[in-house]
């Protein structure tokens, strides 16, 4: 008697297709497993159902818009660094750039001959008068927050729900009902007779309680932050409330994690607020500065900050970020400026900043490679890319719009993403669209629900994203996924 095997289900031809395609980079991952502790492995949680295609590809190489794996396989890359790379992969001439200063040698330590000319490029794009180095995104909101305590003496940060700031402990807080358990709570409690009014007042209660984001932070460290709604005009009355404890709202102006949520009366408001309280505002730009416009988010809403950070498109691909704001916040990192041959000093008391490898020549060398280049190209180099962005974002939203798809694009700069308060797909969902368009040559991380275009995606690059994008949700919707 010969059994037929029933034919494999859409989910199994997927994890064959991928783990097939990429066999090295899964032979690699279980090599490195037991003595490699690497969260890229399980992404944000451990799914057993597609636990066999739980590995990161392993890149052979990378050029322009183009990245090659182990298996040989050729994606156009989306991640681009995870929006580091504007300009694309490797340009020639950052590449250039380092290697000069590969030659020259790495000192660390004494004083780099160019970080004048890098903190002026900074100030010259951005608006802001002082700037100093760090090396990650984390490490400068952290020091931000330090520098606004400092110059208020207060000790209360407010930050905003779906918005990340880096992974010190103060940055990792999250309200202590999160949004979707907040909705889901709603939606049952409107459906239970008696128990509606219940729902109206969660629905429009403004919690203002952090608790800690992860294992290992102390409770005692939340007491200091405030966790506030994005966009709604009720936060402003509670940092009005708490003005004379909080010494920063921290923002990201528009957030990684929310990108269709981009509150330009609210920044505005905000804006006005901080500045007739006291208050530091921060603007966290790792994501939107130098992408949305040479000026980041502060230009494109028309608005200064006291201090940002950025990051990311900043060091060119290597590890650089940036602390920069005006100089009555930034004076209490060197105590302000002062000039040799009379009895000037510093004027302000100045907090503790410091860090090996800040001002790493290499960075430097790739930060003033690429700053340079943004500035003498102009706004104009933005505008076209994220013009570029829209029209995918339009396209893709025309194909879910003809094909009855629950799901809407987004794009703020040159980044995009399926916007999750506009679209009906659960998380699974996102992760398998991901490891769809993987098999189709278009590099993301699993879970991703978009990522960056660059100066190097070609139109025919974008085509073929576009393309990809609309398969994959085909095979979702054809699987009952979406
Ligand atoms: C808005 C924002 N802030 C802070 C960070 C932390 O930067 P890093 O990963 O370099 O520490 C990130 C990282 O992506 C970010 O997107």
């Amino acid at each position: 008697m010969t059994l037929t095997q029933p034919p494999p289900t859409q989910l199994q031809s997927l994890i064959d297709t991928y783990t097939d395609r990429t066999r090295r980079s899964k032979v690699l991952a279980a090599a490195n497993r037991a003595v490699l502790a690497d969260k890229t492995a399980i992404g944000y949680a451990f799914a057993p159902e597609i636990k066999e295609m739980r590995y990161p590809i392993v890149a052979a190489r990378s050029q322009g818009a183009r990245l090659w794996d182990v298996d040989g396989n050729e994606y156009i890359d989306i991640l681009m660094g995870l929006g580091t790379n504007l300009l694309g992969h490797n340009p020639p001439f950052i590449k250039a750039a380092i290697a000069a200063q590969l030659d020259q040698g790495m000192a660390i330590g004494p004083q780099s001959a160019i970080v004048g000319e890098v903190a002026q490029l900074v100030s010259d794009l951005t608006g802001l008068e002082r700037v100093t180095f760090s090396n990650t995104g984390t490490e400068a909101v952290m020091t931000a927050v330090r520098i606004a305590r400092t110059a208020t003496r207060r000790r209360k940060i407010a930050i905003f729900t779906n918005s990340y700031h880096g992974h010190f402990d103060a940055a990792l807080m999250r309200a202590p009902l999160s949004e979707y358990a907040r909705k889901k709570a709603v939606r049952s409690l409107q459906q239970k007779p008696g128990l509606s009014p219940l729902g109206g007042f969660l629905k429009n209660f403004l919690g203002t309680r952090a608790v800690p984001a992860a294992l290992g932070i102390p409770p005692a460290v939340a007491k200091d932050v405030l966790v506030l709604e994005y966009g709604n005009p009720k936060s402003l009355d509670v940092i009005k409330t708490h003005r004379r404890q909080l010494a920063a709202v921290l923002v990201e102006p528009v957030q990684s994690r929310c990108p269709e949520l981009q509150p330009r009366d609210f920044l505005q408001a905000l804006r006005d607020l901080t500045q007739a309280t006291g208050i530091a505002l921060i603007f966290d730009e790792m994501v939107t500065g130098f992408r949305v416009h040479p000026g980041g988010a502060q230009a494109h809403f028309g608005l200064q900050a006291d201090l940002a950070t950025y990051s990311k498109i900043a060091g060119g691909g290597l590890p650089l970020s940036v602390i920069a704001g005006q100089a009555r916040w930034m004076d209490h990192i060197d105590g302000g400026p002062w000039q040799f041959g009379d009895d000037s000093a510093p004027r302000v008391p100045t907090t503790f900043f410091a860090g090996t490898f800040c001002k790493h020549p290499l960075s430097l060398a790739a930060a003033q490679a690429t700053l340079q280049h943004l500035k003498a190209q102009g706004p104009e180099l933005q505008h076209t890319l994220n013009q570029r962005t829209k029209d995918l974002v339009d396209r893709l939203n025309a194909f879910t719009a003809s094909t009855v798809m629950p799901v809407k694009f987004t794009q703020f700069g040159s980044f995009f993403a399926i916007a999750l308060t506009q679209s009906q797909i659960p998380p699974s969902t996102l992760t398998l669209l991901s490891y769809h368009l993987l098999n189709q040559g278009i590099h993301l991380r699993g879970g991703d629900r978009g990522g960056f275009l660059s100066t190097a995606h070609t139109p025919d690059d974008i085509d073929r994203i576009y393309t990809a994008f609309c398969h994959a949700l085909t095979a979702l919707k054809e699987a009952n996924d979406v």
